[in-house]
Parts: C-alpha cells; sequence; structure tokens
C-alpha cells in the first residue's frame, strides 16, 4: 500500500471514532450482560478481599440471582419489579436496572453492611419516595446509578464514602444549598439531561467536592459557566446548553483540566486567552457556537474542534503567537467545517503545528455560496520519510495498539480510563 493510502485508512478510523464519540455519552454503559463480566465493579480487586468468609449457598432474594461464581453480586434487573427486593447482608454489588420501581425505602437496606455499588438506573423513581437517609446509611457505598428516573431534585443525604454518582436522564431542577458538602470522595458526577438552570446551580456548590475530577452538566439549561468548580476538575462537558460567554480568567481556577465539551452553546466570543495556563488539556470542543475567530491553543492540545461556528479567517497568529522549538504544540487534528473559510488555513500553522495530521475542512458556508468547498475537503499532512519510518516502527511493534491508542485519545470522559 502506498504511504498516501495507509495513511488516509488511518485518518478515517480515527475519523470515524472522532465522530462516533457522542452516541456512546451514556457514561455507565460498559456494563450490559450480567452474567459476563461484574469484574467491571471492582477496580480494586482487593476489595473482595477484605470481605469475611460466607458460608455457602448464599442467600439470594427469591425475585433475583445470585450467580455462584460472582458470591457478592446479586442481579435483580430486567424483571418488572415493582419494589426493591430484601437484600441480604453479604451483597456488594446489586443491580436492580430497568424495572419499574418508584420508592426506595429502608425496609429492604435494613441487613445491608458493606453494599458498595447500586444501579437503580432506567427505573420510575420519584424524588419523593425515597425514604430520607436511606442511602446516607450506606457507609460503604461507592456508586449510585440512577440515571433515567424521574427524580425532580438531587438525591439527598448521601454517605460521604460515595465516589460515583450518576443521576442524568432526570428532571432534577433543584439542588438543596448543602447537598453536596458532605461527599468529599466524589470524582465523578454525572447531571447530563436534567432541568438545571443557572439559578440552581449559584452558590459554592461544586467546590466542596475537592476530588472531583469530572462534571456533567451537558443538555441542561445554563446560560453562564457553572461557578466556582473544584480546582481538581479534569473533564468538564457542558454541551447543549445556553451559554453565551466564558468569563476572563475563567480557567485560571481550573489548572487540572484535560477535555472541556461545548459544543451547541452560544459562545461568540472568547476571550483570547481563556485557554492559556491550561498544560494538560488535551481535548477542546466548542463546535456549533457562533463564534467568529480563534484563539490561543495550548501546547498541549491535541484535538481541536470548532466546526458550525461563523469564523471567517483562521488567525494562526492568535492560536500561536510564539514558536517555542523546545515546546512544541501537539496539536494533531482540527475540525473546521461549516464555517465561513474561504481559504485554507495559512502554511504558518504547520510551522507552529508541526504535529498536523488532518484539518477537516468539510463544507463551508460563505456567504454568497450557501455551500462552498475549499479546495480539499480534508487536508492531510504528508509524513517525512523519517515520520513515516516511525509510524511504521510503532506499526509493527504494537500493532493493534495503534487503533486503540487513537479510540482512547478520543474517549477522554469515558470512566475506564481512570
Ligand atoms: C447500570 O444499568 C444500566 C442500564 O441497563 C446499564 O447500561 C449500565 O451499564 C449499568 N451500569 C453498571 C455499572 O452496572
Ligand atoms: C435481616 O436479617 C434478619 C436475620 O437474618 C432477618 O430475619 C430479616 O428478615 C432480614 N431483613 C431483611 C429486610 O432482609
Ligand atoms: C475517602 O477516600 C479515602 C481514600 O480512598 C478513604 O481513605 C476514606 O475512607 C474515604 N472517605 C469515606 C468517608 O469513605
Ligand atoms: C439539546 O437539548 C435539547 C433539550 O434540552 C434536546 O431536545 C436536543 O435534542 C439537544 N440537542 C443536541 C444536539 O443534543
Ligand atoms: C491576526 O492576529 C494578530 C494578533 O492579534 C494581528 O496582529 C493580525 O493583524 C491578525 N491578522 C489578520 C490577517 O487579521
Ligand atoms: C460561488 O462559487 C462559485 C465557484 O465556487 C463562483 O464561481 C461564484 O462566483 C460564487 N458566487 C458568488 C456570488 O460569490
Amino acid at each position: 500500500m502506498g504511504i498516501l493510502s495507509q495513511l488516509s485508512i488511518i485518518n478515517l478510523l480515527w475519523t470515524t471514532a472522532v465522530f462516533c464519540q457522542y452516541e456512546d455519552y451514556d457514561f455507565g454503559d460498559e456494563y450490559d450482560e450480567p452474567d459476563q463480566h461484574p469484574h467491571y465493579f471492582n477496580s480494586n480487586p482487593s476489595a473482595q478481599a477484605e470481605v469475611p468468609h460466607f458460608s455457602f449457598p448464599v442467600q439470594c432474594a427469591r425475585e433475583c440471582f445470585c450467580p455462584p461464581e460472582f458470591p457478592l453480586s446479586m442481579y435483580c434487573d430486567h424483571r418488572k419489579l415493582k419494589t426493591i427486593p430484601n437484600i441480604p447482608a453479604h451483597v456488594q454489588q446489586l443491580y436492580l436496572q430497568n424495572n419499574d420501581i418508584e420508592a426506595v425505602p429502608a425496609g429492604p437496606f435494613t441487613n445491608v453492611t458493606i453494599l458498595r455499588e447500586i444501579n437503580l438506573s432506567f427505573n420510575k423513581i420519584k424524588s419523593h419516595m425515597i425514604d430520607r437517609g436511606v442511602f446516607a446509611k450506606l457507609s460503604n457505598l461507592v456508586q449510585l446509578h440512577l440515571q433515567h428516573n424521574e427524580l425532580d431534585e438531587f438525591p439527598f443525604p448521601l454517605p460521604s464514602s460515595l465516589e460515583r454518582l450518576l443521576l442524568g436522564f432526570n428532571k432534577i431542577s433543584q439542588l438543596p444549598g448543602i447537598a453536596l458538602d458532605g461527599l468529599p470522595n466524589i470524582t465523578m458526577l454525572d447531571l447530563c439531561n436534567n432541568f438545571l438552570d443557572d439559578s440552581v446551580l449559584k452558590g459554592n456548590h461544586f467546590s466542596v467536592m475537592n476530588n472531583l475530577m469530572q462534571l456533567n452538566l451537558c443538555n441542561n439549561k445554563l446560560q453562564t459557566m457553572p461557578p466556582s468548580l473544584p480546582s481538581s476538575l479534569m473533564y468538564l462537558s457542558l454541551e447543549n446548553n445556553s451559554i453565551s460567554y466564558i468569563p476572563e480568567n475563567y480557567f485560571s481556577k481550573l489548572p487540572k483540566i484535560i477535555a472541556l465539551r461545548m459544543s451547541h452553546n452560544n459562545l461568540q466570543n472568547i476571550p483570547r486567552n481563556t485557554f492559556i495556563n491550561l498544560p494538560n488539556l488535551l481535548e477542546l470542543n466548542l463546535g456549533h457556537n457562533k463564534l467568529k475567530q480563534v484563539f490561543y491553543i495550548p501546547r498541549s492540545l491535541q484535538h481541536l474542534y470548532i466546526e458550525d461556528n461563523d469564523i471567517e479567517m483562521i488567525n494562526v497568529t492568535l492560536m500561536c503567537p510564539s514558536i517555542d522549538l523546545m515546546n512544541i504544540n501537539q496539536l494533531t487534528y482540527i475540525r473546521v467545517d461549516q464555517n465561513k473559510l474561504t481559504a485554507p488555513i495559512s502554511t504558518y500553522a504547520f510551522f507552529c503545528f508541526p504535529h498536523i495530521r488532518t484539518i477537516y475542512y468539510g463544507e463551508q458556508n460563505s456567504n454568497a455560496n450557501k455551500s462552498t468547498q475549499i479546495r480539499t475537503a480534508v487536508f492531510r499532512r504528508l509524513l517525512t520519510p523519517e515520520e513515516y519510518d516511525e509510524i511504521e516502527d510503532d506499526r509493527e511493534t504494537h500493532d493493534q495498539e495503534t487503533e486503540e491508542e487513537h479510540e482512547a485519545e478520543n474517549n477522554y470522559f469515558f470512566p475506564h480510563f481512570w
């Protein structure tokens, strides 16, 4: 195969992975078939070892299934259950997803002591039918899945052991002032697809979660950036809100940010230096906004998405005011289709961004002509023979890894990477 066609294939794979990333936006969906991989939960394998021995066969609720090979798990999912069965004391993982459960009473949890994980997603749970304190009592609970229910309020109180809380696809419009106070160990909070607006997030809600790494607030009704985020944050998802600006210095308090997703908002002007001093930023997605101008690109950035904006010209000097040969820009991929570009990006870009592999120009919407194409819809850089050899070597040594790596790069938000 010629160099060019091989490269095209790499890029094609890559681009496909990039475009597909949003379809998998359910962060909890690695687990499907109960019998296959309950090990998913035991990211800390020693967790099971701490548990005392049981005499077998262990107890199991009549409605559920407790596989002998995973004695600490109880499967009650997809059973049209209307109530939560009694939970035996030894259960560590409880699967109750895809039922018709409306209430979470304290009764079934009476004997529970070591429960670490509950999946209650895809039920009909209503906020006022959760017994007060029922979750807070579970002092070993690490993961709680409540996405796709009918909650209108943030569940409160919760146990301080909690690390991952999934609340997407509810109707949450209320977040009591102190709801997040006792949750020092939360690393991942998913609130996408709810009814949150600016007034709900006022105050210092998030700043108390000083281990928070991932915050998902996509598909809500925010008009401004969420206030007071903790400096531990690495992944921020704000797609499809109505945010119209990013305050000056907003990210100066978030130096650990790795990925920022803000597509489908109303951003018009981004202060030129908004993303300065973000040494870890790898992915920046500002597609489907109303941007007219580009902005400073931090050296670490690899993937930039600014498609479907109002950009007429990409001023490379703004993106890259100076070239530092000791610390070169890492950008490899830019997506700029559906803007108002009339010419390709200045070749100066290739000095600033020597790692560029693909610039996706696609179709442009210039004023006069509804849809025009720049000479080439997709720019792919030819590699120097040395670079080509490098890739070849890589492919020979870790053959399969190449694709996995690309996939990994495009899935920063997926929980299994950290
Ligand atoms: C929880 O249940 C949902 C719905 O079936 C499923 O998609 C998800 O993978 C489950 N997650 C875990 C961690 O059990
Ligand atoms: C709790 O354990 C006791 C003693 O084993 C048992 O009688 C009772 O039914 C259990 N309650 C629940 C809700 O499982
Ligand atoms: C929080 O996490 C730390 C470190 O894993 C652990 O030692 C501590 O017990 C946790 N706190 C609670 C309340 O579980
Ligand atoms: C944005 O959110 C609205 C609901 O708030 C939804 O109807 C729409 O499909 C979402 N758009 C995208 C692109 O996700
Ligand atoms: C690009 O931006 C730089 C810095 O603001 C400015 O000096 C220059 O005039 C701009 N170039 C064009 C062609 O607009
Ligand atoms: C539209 O584009 C065509 C070719 O791309 C060009 O010849 C024509 O002049 C353009 N029309 C206007 C009004 O700019």
